[in-house]
């Protein structure tokens, strides 16, 4: 199993999820965050103002899959996810060591 935390500009939430939801994910995670990357959070612009504040607004989801999902999900947030401007997000992926769905005691992929 993988985790893939994605951080993407807020508006791109429903584009995201639909996304996501069509590629068969079981469930995600979603928090606001806020962040920067090479920039340093200069000259983004967000909601028509450029921001002169180290930190931008963004949202981290959090998936957790079974491997074979992947690829297909990456290609999919990306595409969803690009505008072509600095500021577009990042998608870390890792290993998932354990899963358990608390209700049921399920454990590994039964568990998501
Ligand atoms: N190396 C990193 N570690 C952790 N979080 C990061 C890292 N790089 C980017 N982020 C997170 O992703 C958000 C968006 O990053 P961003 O897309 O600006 O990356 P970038 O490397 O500057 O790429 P670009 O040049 O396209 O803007 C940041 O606000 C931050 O929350
Ligand atoms: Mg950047």
């Amino acid at each position: 199993m993988k985790k893939v935390e994605i951080i993407i500009r807020p508006f791109k939430l429903e584009e995201i999820k639909e996304c996501l939801t069509e590629i068969g994910i079981k469930g995600m995670t979603v928090t606001d965050v806020k962040g920067f990357g090479r920039q340093g959070g200069h000259k983004e612009v967000y909601r028509g103002a450029e921001y002169q504040v180290d930190f931008l607004p963004k949202i981290k989801v959090e998936v957790v899959i079974e491997e074979e999902l992947l690829d297909e999900l990456m290609e999919a947030v990306v595409n969803a996810a690009r505008t072509g401007q600095v500021g577009d997000g990042k998608i870390f992926i890792s290993p998932v060591d354990e899963v358990v769905r608390i209700r049921t005691g399920e454990s590994g992929t039964d568990a998501l």
